[in-house]
């Protein structure tokens, strides 16, 4: 899960994927990071790690990190937040870059409409309940693509 900041966005992410896997009993390993160095070593957003937990979900053990082009190998999907981050991961990932691997995290839900979960950095609490119902989509359709 890749965000800007990984304060906001990819940590609810990591919690909500994460959660869900663990539920349907996957045996998945659900990392996050950040494009930018703005936020390594700290903790989740308090707004993000306060609408987690309404729905149950601890993510206050998460800390930032930046993301780094042997994520591309490490992982079997690299999920991105919005179209500025897909270029970024793109672009930083050089000769490791694998497009089948990678996808807009909203694609799973609405496949090829390239859809942005906007960043609520700037925002409200109101933001980051919108990013979690969005997410909380997402994340279903991705542990349960066939209901
Ligand atoms: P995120 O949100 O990418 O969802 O974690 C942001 C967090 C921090 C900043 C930007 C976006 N920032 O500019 O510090």
């Amino acid at each position: 899960m890749v965000c800007l900041g990984n304060i906001c966005r990819s940590p609810l992410a990591e919690g909500i994927l994460q959660h869900k896997a663990d539920e349907a009993a996957l045996n998945w390993t659900v990392d996050s990071a950040g494009t930018s160095n703005y936020h390594i070593g700290s903790p989740p957003h308090h707004l993000a790690q306060k609408v987690a937990k309404m729905h149950g979900i601890d993510i206050s053990r998460q800390r930032g990190r930046q993301f780094k082009k042997e994520d591309m190998l490490v992982f079997d999907r690299i999920y991105v937040m919005d179209n500025a981050i897909y270029e970024e991961v793109k672009r930083t990932s050089r000769e490791l870059w694998d497009a089948k691997k990678t996808e807009l995290i909203m694609n799973e839900l609405y496949p090829g409409e390239d859809i942005d979960v906007p960043d609520p950095w700037f925002g409200t609490e109101e933001g980051f309940h919108e990013v979690y119902e969005m997410l909380d989509m997402a994340c279903e359709k991705i542990v349960n693509p066939n209901p």
